[in-house]
């Protein structure tokens, strides 16, 4: 079986990016300081951003910890990769839980994250239209806990809308003490054919 590597991403906040920002709002806790656009950086080696963005924001891919067997197949069998022709839209939502949640042992995280408030069986709905990403940030002693990335077709973001007001409305979200909502759209690219959903959009690379 092909190992899969932990990925350090950094999302940088800034005047240049391929993403252009549409719009920043902060859910609850302290707001990230407005910006124009946005890059997706998927490296280690981002020290030189840091000059150059008003923010940068770093997580890490990891294992699941919460996803059950039945609920890691129907993922897989779903969802589709970041990067698609047709996803001319995205959303980063950097989310940091409250102590109150980390103290909590697993088996009360996991009733709360599922079994109430049905966060994987509500966002499976909402695949293959909406690609995803979860990447963590807490053992990496940075502000937020998670930097949760989305890519949809602009057709999909009302959908979208929906899929994150229905989440914001469950017992998980109690625990949700900052949150800023950044909406994101690119132009999609000309002069090559879009019907195939598996055409890639590649992010920036940084070599070490
Ligand atoms: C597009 C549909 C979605 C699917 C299929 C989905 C699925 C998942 C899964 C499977 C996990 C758990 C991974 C594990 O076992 O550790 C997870 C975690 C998480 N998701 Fe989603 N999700 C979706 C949408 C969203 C949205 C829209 C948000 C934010 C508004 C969000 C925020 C989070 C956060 C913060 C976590 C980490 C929870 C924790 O570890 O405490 N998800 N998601």
């Amino acid at each position: 079986m092909r190992r899969v590597r932990p990925l350090m991403v950094a999302f940088a906040g800034g005047e240049a990016g391929s993403w252009a920002v549409e719009r920043i709002e902060t859910v609850a806790g302290v707001p990230l300081e407005p910006v124009s656009r946005l890059e997706m950086i998927e490296s280690p080696a981002t020290h030189g951003l840091n000059g150059r963005s008003a923010w940068v924001l770093r997580g890490v891919t990891s294992n699941d910890r919460y996803a059950s067997r039945g609920e890691q197949d129907a993922l897989v069998s779903k969802q589709e990769p970041l990067g698609r022709m047709a996803s001319t839209r995205a959303a980063l939502i950097p989310i940091t839980k409250s102590e109150a949640w980390w103290e909590l042992p697993q088996d009360e995280r996991r009733r709360i994250f599922e079994e109430s408030s049905h966060h994987v069986a509500t966002g499976l709905e909402y695949l293959p239209a909406v690609a995803r990403r979860l990447h963590h940030g807490r053992d990496l002693s940075e502000p937020f806990d998670f930097l949760t990335w989305f890519e949809f077709a602009a057709e999909d973001a009302a959908r979208f809308e929906d899929l994150v007001n229905k989440l914001r409305a469950t017992e998980e979200w109690v625990y949700v003490e900052r949150e800023v909502d950044i909406r994101l759209a690119r132009e999609e690219e000309t002069g090559r054919p879009c019907r195939a959903s598996r055409s890639r959009v590649r992010p920036r690379r940084v070599d070490p």
